[in-house]
């Protein structure tokens, strides 16, 4: 019997094996990216006290309901192990080759009917080990935000967690069902930075192109806060802020009033025009603008919004496209060329308070400059075909523009 229950020993010696190095992967590869890892889970805590609770869960499991008679000098796998680091021994004693050579050859020996109860067993051990879901992670993450006695070092952590947890679709609706979504907001009041930062980065990834997110972060309150925090003196802050903002009211009608009932259209022209603010806000300002011109243009019914139309918001536009800055270029020229679609746009207004007319031949001639050094060939092509679009697009507006004036003379 008893070699019997070595002979099986030495089975499930490979599957644990190859399991503890299958953590001991996980554990160098992976304290990085909870969606990806199988046991990281295990090993993943929020607290320390709970880092103890898993592991005695863990060495529970593994130890069963077996005695543990190790008399013998050869250990003995007779139903579990006392302890974690039992197991890890007894497990390297089986790494070398010919011992595992050896094993595997004892495991064909196995009947049937054993072979059958001992894969049953590491079915149950295997889910007993089972990773925790990503509810279950985000659950921990936001009962650590939500409690005050944990440190800011804990709160950042629980923070980065759900940072990564967040970015599916579906997670990001259980998040609001934990009530997460108004433990984050929350923390957009905290005095440190980062905690901030990364909360507003969280809102933002939660909020992309998820209508149902959106409407529950704009009914917590959190456009206004993130507003605020755009004109932050931090440009991490700021762009992250800004990054929120933009998410939470893309294609959103009712965040996109509330934008505009704040003031949004003066944020955007004050980083537009002010070419001491960080590049990053400055291109996600011109983003934003396109995305709003474009949600205007979808909802032709709608009434259009003055500022659209202000001579001096579109000088700041234009004035964007002599920005050395490739991207923002490119930013800048999208939202003209949305902006020319709109019905309200004057093409004269564009041509003769804004110096559209100059600002496209400028670029031109340093899209031309950019080709006969071959600097970034592929893109610069692509941003001379959009400079072509909204060129074309410009003049034909202003011929229009023309022949109705002329209507209007006869
Ligand atoms: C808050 O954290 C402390 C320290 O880890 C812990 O003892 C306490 O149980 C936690 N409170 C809640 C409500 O989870
Ligand atoms: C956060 O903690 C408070 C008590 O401090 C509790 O009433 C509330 O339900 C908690 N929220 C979440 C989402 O855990
Ligand atoms: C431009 O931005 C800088 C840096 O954020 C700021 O200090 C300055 O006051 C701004 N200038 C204007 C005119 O708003």
């Amino acid at each position: 019997m008893g070699r019997r229950q070595a002979r099986f020993g030495l089975g499930i010696g490979i599957v644990l094996w190859l399991l503890l190095m299958l953590c001991a992967v996980e554990m160098i590869a992976g304290s990085d990216s909870v969606n990806n890892s199988t046991l990281e889970g295990l090993f993943w805590t929020s607290t320390k006290d709970e880092a103890i609770m898993r592991k005695s869960e863990l060495e529970e499991s593994v130890v069963g309901n077996g005695n543990n008679n190790n008399n013998d000098d050869e250990i003995e796998f007779s139903g579990g192990f006392s302890s974690l680091e039992g197991m890890l021994q007894w497990a390297i004693g089986y790494s070398d080759t010919a011992k595992l050579k050896e094993a595997a050859q004892d495991v064909q020996r196995l009947s049937l009917d054993e072979l059958k109860r001992h894969q049953l067993e590491i079915k149950e051990l295997m889910e007993k080990m089972k990773v925790p879901s990503d509810a279950e992670l985000m659950q921990i993450a936001v009962a650590d935000l939500n409690n005050s006695s944990l440190s800011l070092e804990d709160r950042q952590r629980a923070l980065q967690k759900l940072l990564l947890l967040v970015e599916p679709v579906d997670n990001a609706n259980d998040l609001s069902k934990l009530g997460g979504l108004a433990v984050v907001i929350l923390e957009l009041d905290n005095s440190n930075l980062e905690i901030r930062s990364t909360s507003a980065w969280i809102i933002g990834k939660a909020s992309q192109n998820n209508p149902v997110v959106q409407k529950q972060i704009l009914e917590l309150g959190a456009l206004k806060k993130l507003m605020g925090m755009v004109k932050s003196s931090s440009e991490e802050e700021a762009a992250k802020a800004l990054y929120a903002v933009s998410a939470l009211i893309r294609g959103n009608l009712d965040g996109q009033e509330l934008f505009y009932a704040e003031g949004g259209d003066l944020i955007l022209q004050d980083i537009m025009r002010n070419s001491s603010i960080d590049i990053r806000l400055r291109r996600k300002s011109v983003s934003l603008l396109a995305d709003l011109v474009d949600f205007q243009l979808a909802n032709a019914n709608k009434q259009e919004l003055p500022f659209l139309s202000n001579p001096f918001f579109l000088k700041n536009v234009v004035d964007l496209m002599s920005s050395r800055d490739l991207d923002l270029q490119e930013k800048a020229l999208m939202a003209i060329k949305s902006l020319l679609q709109l019905r309200t746009t004057e093409a004269l207004v564009l041509k003769d308070f804004c110096g559209l007319d100059g600002a496209l031949e400028r670029m031109r001639e340093h899209f031309q400059q950019l080709l006969s050094e071959e600097y970034e060939r592929d893109f610069v092509r692509d941003l001379e075909s959009l400079h072509g679009e909204v060129k074309a697009i410009f003049h034909s507006k202003l011929e229009k523009g023309n022949m109705g004036a002329k209507f209007q003379e006869h």
